[in-house]
């Protein structure tokens, strides 16, 4: 009998499309959410883990630290809604703190949500949990089961970061409707500070970061079949002043090109591909983020050094203002 021949690997189409329409821009740009193929999401895991990227452990340190207020502010029991799979610290944290009756973890990977949860609920036996395999930017109901319940959301990371300021209104609008009249939201948001520690922390001195940017040349060249050369290109974190974020580029050492389903990209030493945006909040910018977004800050930890903030709000009800 003939050999089967291997399953082609498979590749999402939005792929494809998005590097093509993002390389013919007259401002290339991939949107970041390629960054995290397997390879990515690894690496991007190593990232929480170095010295220069203080994100993961200042905000897990914060929420140590100031356990037994977060759950005096936000209530014990209830329903803990974690927008995204759920980290294997700050997750845990959250649950110890608050006791929640519910957990509901969504993510749009369904394999790694279900092998998170079956993981958390070794630990946690007694826990329901009820994870829901969906895309978080749009609109969907929540599991029946928790109907009736006091409803807490819990977006940590500083994630909204990732998205320009009118996408992140919108997220937080989406997470309101999904919550509901009477919910609360916990979120992480990375504070704006000295540069040169804010550059560090997106070029670190391992190369990590950049072998982190670099992989969506290569996952180009493995899913797609794309044609270029990945040493053309070299890792760049950037401090945008006005709009107050860290850009991630792939900028060409030299004039090279990008071919891919017959279309060629070219590149002059020097042109780039904007591949992420981190953008960093002071207090009242996050303050207003959250307004615009249909929640109302009540509470506010941060570290010692004010590098981070972990912040509790209330759905705004809807009603008549001046
Ligand atoms: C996932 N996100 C919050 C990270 C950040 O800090 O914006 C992604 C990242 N990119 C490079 N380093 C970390």
């Amino acid at each position: 009998m003939p050999e089967a021949a291997a399953p082609a690997p498979t590749v999402d189409p939005a792929f494809r499309a998005d590097v093509k329409r993002g390389l013919a821009q007259p401002e290339p740009a991939v949107p970041a959410r390629w960054l995290y193929d397997t390879r990515g999401s690894e690496l991007f895991d190593a990232i929480t883990r170095l010295d220069e990227y203080y994100p993961t452990r200042t905000e897990t340190a914060i929420m140590r630290d100031n356990a037994a207020a977060i759950a005096a502010a936000a209530g014990k029991g209830g329903a803990l809604i974690e927008f995204g799979a759920g980290s294997v610290t700050k997750t845990p944290l959250m649950l110890d703190a608050l006791e929640p009756d519910h957990y509901v973890p969504i993510d749009i990977s369904g394999d790694y949500l279900r092998a998170s949860a079956a993981e958390l609920q070794q630990d946690h036996p007694d826990l329901a949990i009820d994870p829901i395999e969906a895309d978080f930017t749009k609109p969907f109901d929540l599991p029946d089961e928790i109907a009736g319940l006091e409803r807490i959301g819990f977006f940590p990371g500083s994630t909204i970061g990732n998205f320009v300021p009118r996408s992140a209104a919108d997220l937080l609008r989406t997470f309101r409707d999904i919550l509901r009249d009477g919910s609360k939201l916990l979120i992480g948001m990375d504070r704006i500070k000295d540069l040169d520690r804010l550059r560090a922390a997106y070029d670190d001195r391992d190369g990590v970061t950049a072998a982190f940017n670099k992989n969506l040349l290569t996952r180009m060249q493995r899913e797609l079949g794309a044609e270029l050369d990945p040493d053309a290109f070299v890792h760049e974190a950037r401090w945008n002043e006005m709009l107050g974020r860290i850009e991630m580029h792939l900028v060409a050492v030299r004039d090279t090109a990008i071919a891919l389903d017959g279309e060629r990209f070219a590149f002059a030493r020097g042109d780039s591909i904007h591949t992420e945006n981190s953008h960093k909040y002071g207090p009242r910018g996050a303050r207003c983020l959250l307004l615009a977004g249909g929640w109302t800050p009540t509470h506010e930890w941060t570290d010692p050094a004010g590098d981070f903030a972990f912040i509790l709000a209330e759905a705004q009800p809807n009603r008549f203002a001046p």
